[in-house]
């Protein structure tokens, strides 16, 4: 058996280098036009961060994994071959600002066309909108060079940050199609190493439908507590005590209940717009609003968390140094897609704060190139202003403590574990007073900063 990808980026690249590992009987070939990220691949400094990755791209590299830009020769030589591109959302015409972006699909279904011989498995591997696998049908049924073509759906569920553990372990494996022998094939795959019980079968609709949903259903989770988050910090009630009483009900469970500056990543903020277009599409006004709401109570979030900031700080942090602490969407990843970071720190430099800013895995590239894309969101240009704005007031420095000194505020953006473990007395003793922090993700201990003399604002509680 003989598998291609196409995309090698934070699904592609772990996803198929954990069939490699697992099925050493299988040759998978990852593939991706940018030659630097497949470079990267083939380096010693993976382009996707994911603690374990490196130990499993390592043992099945060169051996059954292979990373290429020869995507023609790749198709050719496949039984089945991923779609594993990206799906943005889309930024002009019909459905912007809502409708996923499918251009890079077609491109491979044309291209997977073009260059086939004989039988494909298709797979859609990349988060679409439902009824795509008909699209990419389509295409690939209107090859010219007699190839024939199943297609199947399987997403993806793993997190970032997580990615080696959630596909060693998934808690299932779906996969949708009409054919039961491509369906088989792609289920002998996956055998290998996840018991048959947890690998679902559906309809390809039903399937694509799922990731949608599921994604809605977990950034609901967040947003439901983040809502409550507020009427804490109004009442005097704790979120966290709040999310424990309420996750303990068997009914509601523990998970996805941390209340949070608010959730990021390339899934949730675009599967939603997504699922809502859907719904307007269908004509389904009311269903489309409900999900919608989700969405408006993360932007409400991010933005109460700025302004709680500004007005703690004797409504002014203009030319005030703070120090921001993590850029990631969510810790033990490099990826700062939709991360909450962007959109406080666009917030904090419309009122003119100077930003210190340190991510352990981000590199100031990305969190220059960010801030200049979030501040381009509304016109589609960025201002020379907004441009000086950026290069003055934002430094991006090497580590927490730097960030910190000379601060009259840290923010916390990220989860990271190695800020529970710093010095703090002496982060204090570098700070202007009142040393405020501001922890975006509960994740400091409180009483013992407050003991020291820090005036900490969480999520949720009241100070
Ligand atoms: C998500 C889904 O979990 C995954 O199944 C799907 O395949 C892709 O989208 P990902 O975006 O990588 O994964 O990370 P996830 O752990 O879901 O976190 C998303 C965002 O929600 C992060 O910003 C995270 O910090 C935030 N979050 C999550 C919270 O604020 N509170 C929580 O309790 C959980
Ligand atoms: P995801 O999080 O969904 O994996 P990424 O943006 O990390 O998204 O990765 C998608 C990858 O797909 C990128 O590296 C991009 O270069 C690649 N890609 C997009 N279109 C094509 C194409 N037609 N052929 C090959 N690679 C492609």
């Amino acid at each position: 058996m003989n598998i291609c990808c196409i995309g090698a980026g934070y699904v592609g690249g772990p996803t198929m280098a954990m069939i490699a590992y697992k099925c050493p009987d299988i040759q998978v070939t990852v593939v991706d036009l940018n030659q630097k990220r497949i470079d990267a691949w083939n380096s010693d400094h993976l382009p996707v961060y994911e603690p374990g990755l490196d130990e499993v791209v390592k043992a099945a590299r060169g051996r059954n994994l292979h990373f290429s830009t020869e995507v023609n020769a790749a198709i050719k030589a496949a039984d089945m071959i991923f779609i594993a591109v990206n799906t943005p959302t889309k930024t002009f015409g019909t459905g912007a600002g809502r409708a996923a972006n499918v251009e890079f699909v077609e491109k491979c279904a044309r291209q997977i066309a073009e260059a086939s011989s004989g039988h494909k498995i298709v797979v859609e591997k990349s988060t679409l909108p439902v009824r795509t696998a008909e699209a990419v049908k389509r295409i690939l049924e209107n090859s010219n060079n007699g190839s024939t073509f199943d297609v199947l759906s399987n997403p993806e569920f793993l997190a970032e940050g997580t990615a080696v553990q959630d596909l060693l372990n998934p808690d299932r494996v779906l996969i949708g199609g009409e054919s039961k022998a491509a369906i088989g094939k792609l289920v002998d795959v996956y055998a290998h190493w996840v018991p048959r019980e947890r690998i679902l079968t559906t309809n390809l609709w039903s399937s694509e439908l799922s990731k949608l949903t599921a994604n809605a259903f977990l950034a609901q989770r967040v947003s439901s507590i983040n809502a409550i988050s507020a009427l804490c910090e109004a009442t005097g009630a704790d979120v966290d005590e709040v999310a424990k009483a309420i996750g303990t009900d068997s009914r509601i469970g523990p998970k996805f209940l941390k209340s949070s500056v608010g959730f990021g990543g390339s899934c949730f903020q675009k599967d939603i717009l997504n699922l809502v277009y859907l719904c307007e599409h269908f004509g389904l006004r009311e269903v489309a609003e409900y999900w919608e709401q989700v969405i408006r109570m993360n932007d409400y979030q991010k933005r109460r968390f700025c302004e709680r900031m500004v007005r703690t700080m004797f409504n002014t942090v203009s030319n005030k140094q703070i120090a921001i602490w993590g850029f990631a969407f969510k810790k033990d990843t490099n990826d700062t897609r939709e991360s909450a970071a962007i959109y406080v720190c666009r917030d904090l430099l419309n009122e003119r704060a100077k930003l210190k800013i340190y991510d352990p895995q981000v590199s100031e590239e990305q969190v220059r190139r960010d801030l200049i894309e979030v501040f381009s969101y509304a016109t589609g240009t960025i201002t020379d202003q907004e441009r000086a704005l950026i290069a003055d007031h934002v430094s991006v420095v090497s580590s927490a403590e730097e960030a910190a000194r000379g601060s009259h505020a840290i923010a916390v953006m990220t989860e990271w574990d190695a800020f529970k473990k710093l010095n703090y007395e002496s982060i204090l003793q570098s700070m202007y007073r009142p040393a405020f922090v501001f922890d975006g993700r509960n994740l400091l201990n409180h009483k013992h900063l407050t003991s020291l003399g820090f005036e900490v604002h969480a999520i949720g509680k009241t100070t």
